[in-house]
Parts: C-alpha cells; sequence; structure tokens
C-alpha cells in the first residue's frame, strides 16, 4: 500500500517534497514510507534526497501532563475553596504531583501554602504549559523562550528527524512487479511463465552456513590421537563391544574378585543376559589356577575362585578389557610383537560431578615384545606425550592390579605452569601373561588415560557437563575449531 502510495503520488506530481508530510496525509506510518523509499531507490524506480530537521518531541512527563493536565494545575484545583491541610492535599494529589506542583503554585504565586492551611489565592487557572505541550503533539511551532522552557522542565527534548524529499528515478514505473525467483508447476499450468520477469541469479550470493555434519570435539582429538598412534606405528584394536563379560575385564587382568572395583557400586552389571556364554575353557582354568594358589613364581591371592562371578556381563570399565582379549589371541599363534591402540567408551557407576560422568572415553596403547623393559615404557610415554605437546613427564609409583611396576604419569603443563595428572601405566604382570600362554620373554607395557581431560584442556572447558551429554551447548558443537595437537 505504501509503495503504490508513492508511486501514484508521483505519477501525478514532480515531487514527494516532504517525506514526513506526504505520510501524514496519506495516513501511513513515516517509517513504513521510508522504507518503501528505499527499496524504490535501490531499484533505481526513485531518486531521494535526505531532509534533516531538529523537531521537538515531548519525554513521557511531557506526554502525561499533555494528557492530565501539569502538576500546578492538577494542585490549585485539588485545594477547596475552604483550604486544606498540606497533608491532605499531598494525599489527595499524589506526593510526586505535590512536589512538582509545589514549586510552581508558589512561583506563580497560585496559592498561599501555610504549614498547616493551604488556600488558593486564584480561582480559575489557565493551563499554559498544558496547551504548549499539546501543541507541540499537534506539529505546531512554538517560539524559542517556551522551547527552552519546556526543555528546562525535561517535557519536551530536540530530536533529529530524518526523511527524504523523492523524485522520480530513471526505472521509474507506476507500478513495480515483483520479479520471479522460482518457475513453479503453477507457472507452466497456468501458463503465465511467459510473461513473468524473472529474478537474475546472483551467483556471488553467499548460502546458508551448513547445518549437519559437525564433528565434536572429543571427535576430533579422537582423530588427532589416533594420527598420533599411527604415526608411532600402532594398529587399532576392535573395541566395538561396550558389553563384556567380568572374566575378560578383570578377571584376566588378575583382578581378585573381592576387588572393590567389581562391586556394583562402581560398574554397571547386566540385568540381560546377566552372563556370557562362552569362554575358552582352558585359558579359565588357569586363570582360575592363578588367582587361586598362583603359579609362574606367583603365590596367587589364596582364594575361593568362583565361575559365577567371572561370567557375570558388566559395562566394560576399561579398554584394558580389549587389550586382554588381543593379548589372549595373539597368545593363540606363534608370537610376534604388536602395538596396539584404542580410543573408546568406558563405564564407571560414579558419581556425576564437574569432572566426572557415568561415561567416558579412554585412550590405551600397548606394545608387547621380548625383553622390554620399564625403560622402554618410559621411552615410549616420552614419545607419545611429546607429540601431544607435552614433552616434560614425571612417574610416581602406583598400583593397578594387572601392572608391576606401575606408575602414574604427570605432564608439566606450559599453558598452567604446573605438573597435571596426565594418566596411568604399567608393565602387566606374569600372572596375566603367562596363564594366556605368551612366551616367557615376552614382556607388555602399556599405558592408558582418559580423552575427556586433554579435550578439555585443549578447548577450555572446565564442566565435563558442557562437554558431553545432554546440557551439551548445540552451538559448541558447531563453531568450536579444529583441533591441532603439539608440534606441527
Ligand atoms: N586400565 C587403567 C585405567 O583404567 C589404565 C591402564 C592401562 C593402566 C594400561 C596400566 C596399563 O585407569
Amino acid at each position: 500500500m505504501a509503495e503504490e502510495a508513492v508511486l501514484e503520488f508521483l505519477h501525478q506530481n514532480d515531487e514527494i517534497v516532504d517525506s514526513g508530510q506526504f505520510a501524514t496525509q496519506s495516513r501511513i506510518s513515516h517509517d513504513e514510507i521510508v522504507n518503501v523509499i528505499k527499496s524504490l531507490r535501490a531499484f533505481s524506480f526513485v531518486d531521494a534526497q535526505d531532509i534533516k530537521r531538529d523537531s521537538l518531541v515531548l519525554t513521557d512527563e511531557g506526554r502525561t501532563y499533555a494528557a492530565t493536565g501539569s502538576p500546578e494545575v492538577q494542585l490549585v484545583n485539588a485545594i477547596p475553596p475552604e483550604g486544606i491541610t498540606p497533608k491532605e492535599l499531598e494525599n489527595k494529589v499524589g506526593s510526586q504531583i505535590f512536589k512538582i506542583g509545589r514549586q510552581y503554585v508558589l512561583k506563580n504565586k497560585w496559592a498561599e501554602m501555610g504549614k498547616s492551611l493551604v488556600t488558593r489565592k486564584v480561582d480559575t487557572i489557565d493551563d499554559e504549559v498544558r496547551r504548549m505541550l499539546m501543541r507541540i503533539q499537534e506539529g505546531e511551532v512554538l517560539n524559542a523562550e517556551d522551547v527552552a522552557s519546556l526543555k528546562k522542565r525535561k517535557l519536551a527534548a530536540s530530536q533529529t528527524w530524518k526523511g527524504y524529499s523523492v523524485k522520480k528515478g530513471p526505472k521509474y514505473a507506476r507500478e513495480r512487479r515483483k520479479p520471479a525467483t522460482d518457475l513453479t508447476r503453477e507457472h507452466l499450468q497456468r501458463d503465465d511463465w511467459k510473461n513473468l520477469e524473472f529474478k537474475e541469479y546472483n551467483f556471488k550470493a553467499k548460502g546458508f552456513p551448513v547445518e549437519g555434519g559437525h564433528l565434536h570435539p572429543l571427535l576430533k582429538v579422537r582423530r588427532q590421537m589416533q594420527m598420533i598412534f599411527l604415526q608411532m606405528g600402532f594398529e587399532e584394536m576392535p573395541t566395538n563391544n561396550y558389553v563384556e563379560s567380568s572374566f575378560w575385564n578383570f578377571d584376566a587382568l588378575f583382578q581378585p574378585q573381592q576387588h572393590p572395583a567389581r562391586d556394583s557400586h562402581d560398574t554397571f552389571f547386566l540385568k540381560e543376559p546377566s552372563t556370557t556364554k562362552i569362554l575358552p575353557e582352558d585359558y579359565v582354568a588357569r586363570v582360575k589356577q592363578v588367582h587361586e594358589s598362583g603359579g609362574y613364581g606367583s603365590r596367587g591371592y589364596g582364594y575361593d575362585w568362583k565361575r559365577e562371578e567371572a561370567d557375570k556381563n558388566l559395562l566394560r570399565t576399561h579398554t584394558t578389557a580389549v587389550s586382554s582379549r588381543m593379548l589372549y589371541s595373539l597368545a593363540q599363534k606363534p608370537f610376534a610383537g604388536q602395538r596396539y591402540y584404542s580410543v573408546d567408551r568406558v563405564f564407571r557407576n560414579e558419581a556425576v560431578d564437574r569432572t566426572h560422568l557415568a561415561e567416558f572415553h579412554q585412550i590405551e596403547g600397548l606394545i608387547c615384545d621380548r625383553g622390554l623393559t620399564l625403560g622402554d615404557l618410559q621411552g615410549v610415554l616420552q614419545d607419545f606425550f611429546s607429540r601431544l605437546g607435552m614433552s616434560k613427564l614425571r612417574f610416581k609409583p602406583a598400583y593397578n592390579p594387572y601392572t608391576e611396576p606401575s606408575m602414574e604419569i604427570f605432564g608439566y603443563h606450559e599453558g598452567f605452569k604446573k605438573w597435571v595428572e596426565i594418566g596411568n601405566s604399567g608393565m602387566f604382570r606374569p600372572e596375566m601373561l603367562l596363564p594366556m600362554g605368551l612366551p616367557g620373554d615376552v614382556r607388555v607395557i602399556a599405558w592408558g588415560l582418559s580423552l575427556e581431560r586433554p579435550t578439555m584442556i585443549l578447548y577450555g572447558i572446565d564442566n565435563i557437563r558442557d562437554l558431553f551429554g545432554h546440557k551439551v551447548d548445540l552451538s559448541l558443537i558447531k563453531s568450536n575449531p579444529i583441533c591441532r595437537i603439539g608440534v606441527q
């Protein structure tokens, strides 16, 4: 409607001299007229010149008084002929009107304001302030003195008004036809496509940002970890079984059946199917024996090992369960050294807090070969963590049921300027390796760490729930940068 109004007016007249007046005359809002003018100008339908004017507008307070009268007149009108106490008068008009009105009433000498009685000194008063305010609303121009007084009382303020004067442009037409953007089935059916004007393609327009296909930070860091392992000649282990038997997760790792980690407070056991069906029986027998009475130079734990306990299915609590399967199958063939790694999910029955979830990812690496030593382990950890950008390492003696010796790994974080715990490691015990059938001189060095911790450090996330789970902000996933670890 606004567009037709502008084009039609220009058809009949040479010029719209002032878009503001034009808006008032045609009863269309000025904003709407301005939008139309800008759009018509962009397509050369019109030429438009800017007009700027200082105009006076009422403040909120000014607008209220234009409607209800100035405070001073309201105040005087509230004084009855017999007079009133100041308190009563204040209650009648409200403290705001009382306070403001009072000054002007006194100045104009419209009333006597005694301590105990207020009496009026005039019968009728003309609300000149209100009249001025109303004239401004009507668009009238006031004299400079009046304007100054209203501005001083903050009832009116200057505003720069912006509008246009408009003439026909080089491409002026009485009507603007919207070019069609798509050739539709209806156009073909109605056969009106021949008469349509089609919008030209804009081959320079940028497309919408792609909505899907974003990688989670954990996936990006996982890829970097995988690249590091591959560069170091490691082969990935098959980790595609979240459900594992207690046997491979614990027993094969020489973890006694009374160990607290095997409690349901720490481990999720499966209800259905609650037990595993197949285990290699002769190997199971050797594991039972090493737990109960030892062998291979060990005294064992000296307890009654129960098959039912080993059969229980669980959600694997560490990817070392995968390592135990891999080493067992390796032992079934003529021995050749191997380097294995994995990065996958594990589960623990933990209370969730800023740094713990009931599921997380573990990075696991192991090397098996004849005659490896603790020095080899330290060397390979040095190599691995240097590639992650941490080349200052320290080791602290630790305990795992399946490794001896065991070492916690600390790395000096150059950013945090302190030593942070970055992983756990060790050499697998003979009680674990020999029952599998591995040759007696084969040693296995291994280490593990979480994927979440380095990811949080790299991406500056300090609450794990912001990284993983239902509370994650999807825009983090959509906008996080590619991860590049270590030396390029
Ligand atoms: N499995 C250990 C853990 O869950 C990590 C580890 C792996 C330790 C290999 C030693 C050797 O913390």
